[in-house]
């Protein structure tokens, strides 16, 4: 359930007119809706009433902006960061340090510092080698870093394969027969309190038994580690739930996870951490833009919009389906391929679909944008990088500009020897 919603013809996110929005601001842009991602917020941890101790840390990966980051905090959201900047983002949002585990495969011995200044709750770890670093450096600062060992399960999420990360080839965690050894030893190491374990096995995973297979044998693991003395208080297990991208589509939601999690972790005694991104920001945006015309081809006609792959990549990268919707739809259909302007065949954002009948200057919405759209933009083609808005009620306000050619180009610099 979302707040994005035609109310006499004409499509609003919650109570103000999308058109208003793209009138004032301009196309592309993207639009979150407030109480969408606080219903998310809430039904994600209501879907986890059954766990006694748990933390909730948003991935901000899936949507970074400020304003998205500020709701989740009030909704007593901490943060899952994969690189300083994200950080530093969550730490502006007002989310304590504390609340913040740092993931990542490839942390830089500068980013472990300047986590440990900052005082971030737990570190990820995702190599013996990355623990041994840490130690090192939170030694020599004279801290003691909290930490998680990731491993790698080897159970295969069911998703698309560029974001499944829980196979022994993906580059993510460590061996799952290795993980006792190397937890063994990092826990030994002066600087470094491991606390727990941490997996993470894909995004937008839409059949739950993957996850079951995973956190079983994680369970295994950690009964392993505390019947040789270690200790693990922490259980991380990740994010990844998916999300409806088409209208109708039923999937295992929040309610079925959390069952399925309470099943699984009963007698655990542990606190569970939980790194969700998508099932929060996923239906809480959409992508607005405009036709820019309708150009005849050989088998449907090309519907040519002025949103493109550098706004919105997951069509081009994933094959992601977003279902698209005209703002004001005259309940005519067509069938049609929606294409952006950018250069290259891969900016197709469907084939042969039946859509909403549209025509040239005519408004209409990819839905589901709210995770990986925005944060996946860029400039190619040299397009400006695409503004956000915020919504709550009937209030609104642009909470991203949008960044115009010629700022991203005044960064360039000529050589004297190249004049
Ligand atoms: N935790 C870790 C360690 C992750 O790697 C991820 C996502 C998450 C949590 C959050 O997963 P979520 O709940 O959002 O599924 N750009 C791709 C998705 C990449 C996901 C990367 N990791 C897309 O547009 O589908």
């Amino acid at each position: 359930m979302d707040h994005f919603q035609l109310r006499n013809g004409e499509l609003y996110a919650e109570d103000v007119p999308v058109e208003r929005i793209a009138r004032a601001v301009g196309t592309p842009v993207y639009v979150y809706s407030r109480a969408t991602l606080e219903r998310h917020a809430r039904v994600f941890r209501e879907g986890l009433s059954d766990v006694a101790h748990k933390h909730l840390a948003f991935a901000v990966k899936s949507n970074p902006n400020l304003a998205v980051l500020g709701v989740l905090k009030r909704q007593g959201y901490g943060a899952d960061v994969v690189s300083e900047g994200e950080m530093k983002r969550a730490l502006t949002a007002g989310m304590p340090a504390e609340d913040i585990v740092f993931s990542g495969v490839g942390k830089s011995r500068r980013e472990l510092a300047a986590a440990l200044e900052a005082g971030i709750g737990q570190f990820n770890l995702e190599s013996e080698e990355e623990g041994v670093e840490l130690a090192e450096i939170a030694a020599a600062q004279g801290r003691t870093a909290s930490a998680a060992l990731r491993v790698n399960p080897d159970v295969d999420a069911g998703t698309h394969a560029k974001i499944s990360t829980g196979k022994a080839d993906n580059k993510f965690g460590v061996a799952y027969h290795q993980a006792g050894a190397i937890y063994r030893r990092l826990s030994g190491l002066e600087g470094l309190a491991m606390r727990g374990l941490a997996v993470h096995i894909g995004s937008q995973i839409t059949n739950l038994d993957p996850s079951r297979a995973a956190f079983t044998k994680m369970g295994e693991l950690m009964r392993a580690l505390r019947a040789e003395g270690c200790t693990v208080t922490h259980m991380d297990l990740g994010g990844g739930l998916g999300v409806p991208y088409r209208a109708g589509e039923r999937l295992p939601g929040p309610q079925e996870y959390g069952a399925m999690i309470a099943d699984v972790t009963s007698g655990w005694d542990a606190v569970l951490m939980f790194e969700p991104g998508r099932v929060i920001t996923g239906n809480s945006g959409v992508l607005v833009t405009e036709v820019i015309r309708v150009k005849p081809g050989v088998t449907a006609p090309f519907v040519v919009i002025d949103a493109a792959m550098n706004d919105l990549a997951r069509p081009a990268l994933y094959d992601a389906w977003h279902d698209f919707m005209a703002v004001q739809p005259t309940g005519e259909r067509m069938s049609a391929h929606i294409v952006g302007p950018i250069c290259e065949s891969s900016d197709t954002f469907a084939t042969n679909r039946d859509i909403d009948t549209v025509k040239a200057g005519d408004l209409a919405v990819f839905r589901t944008a709210g995770a990986y759209g925005a944060t996946m933009a860029n400039t190619y083609n040299s397009r400006a990088l695409v503004p956000e808005v915020m919504v709550d009620g009937d209030k609104w306000a642009v909470v991203a500009e949008r960044i115009e050619p010629e700022t991203i180009f005044a960064a360039e610099r000529v050589p004297d020897w190249l004049q």
